[in-house]
């Protein structure tokens, strides 16, 4: 069985961390459900680590059914989430609706996330309307890159704070079943998680926030060069790729690779004439 929106809030209610993180394929997702996390994220981060684009604006919406798809079809137990892509919500009330109706329906996920405060409840209380779970998103929101000129903290100002704290009661009272916070100062996070009754979902945020979320390419160590503060690299996964495949190369290119461990047996001695007759 799915973990559902019910078991999600229980987590919260009993004390108990949320675990997210991201995937958008078939070997990613199914690790992430043996190791147990709760809720896989298909963010719009694909954009950046999977498509290898300098930000996620690109990704469109055929991109994100397409991958929430295959996540949802190889997992049983997490709950899946997706992520609203740039322009899929902004533009009216109703093409927002049924682009979230369509992560649902054709993806299989069950809730869409959308980055954005108080400029979007209208739209959100919509979609909860319409028996869509929506998970909010305040802080750095990767989206809104060109306005804020770079992936910096958010909230550090006391107006800014005020902002984002404004803007998760008010998802909250639009119905979110949950927010991630994204690069703000913990102190913020922890204010807002202890005012808010619906869970709230780190990252960049410190340690008091319900639950925590990491993109898998980051915390697997997937790009040596890439080492923000906030991630806690699990893996150095990229060394380790190279190393593999310089391996590879270096036994192929001296023979020592394939030997006749991994080479496949004729049936029997005549097949072997035949064959050596024929050619
Ligand atoms: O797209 C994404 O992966 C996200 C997480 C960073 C929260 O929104």
């Amino acid at each position: 069985m799915r973990i559902t929106v019910p078991d999600i809030q229980l987590l919260k209610n009993n004390g108990q961390k949320i675990v997210m993180i991201t995937a958008y394929d078939s070997f990613f997702s199914m690790y992430a459900e043996k190791a147990g996390v709760d809720i896989i994220l298909v963010g719009d981060s694909l954009g950046m680590v999977v498509q290898g684009e300098e930000n996620t604006l690109s990704v469109t919406m055929d991109e994100m059914i397409y991958h929430t798809k295959i996540v949802s079809k190889n997992t049983k137990k997490p709950f899946i989430v997706a992520d609203m892509p740039f322009m899929s919500y902004q533009i009216s009330t109703e093409k927002a609706i049924e682009n979230a109706g369509r992560l649902i329906k054709e993806g299989k996920a069950q809730a869409v996330k959308i980055e954005g405060g108080i400029e979007f409840i209208d739209v959100i209380e919509k979609m909860v309307r319409a028996s869509i779970p929506v998970m909010g998103h305040l802080g750095l929101l990767p989206q809104s890159i060109h306005k804020i000129g770079s992936f910096k903290v958010q909230g550090k100002e006391y107006n800014e704070a005020e902002e984002i704290f404004k803007s998760a009661k008010a998802l909250q009272n639009a119905g979110v079943f949950a927010i991630v916070l994204e690069a703000i100062p913990y102190e913020l996070a922890k204010k807002i998680t202890d005012e808010l009754t619906i869970p709230t979902i780190g990252i960049g945020a410190g340690p008091y926030t319900d639950g925590q979320v990491l993109v898998i390419q980051d915390m697997l160590g997937m790009n040596e060069s890439f080492s923000p503060k906030f991630v806690k690299k699990y893996l150095s996964l990229e060394k380790m790729a190279i190393e593999a495949i310089e391996s590879y190369k270096n036994e192929v290119k001296s023979g020592m690779f394939p030997t006749l461990e991994h080479s496949f047996r004729s049936k029997n001695r005549e097949t072997i004439s035949l064959y050596s007759v024929k050619n």
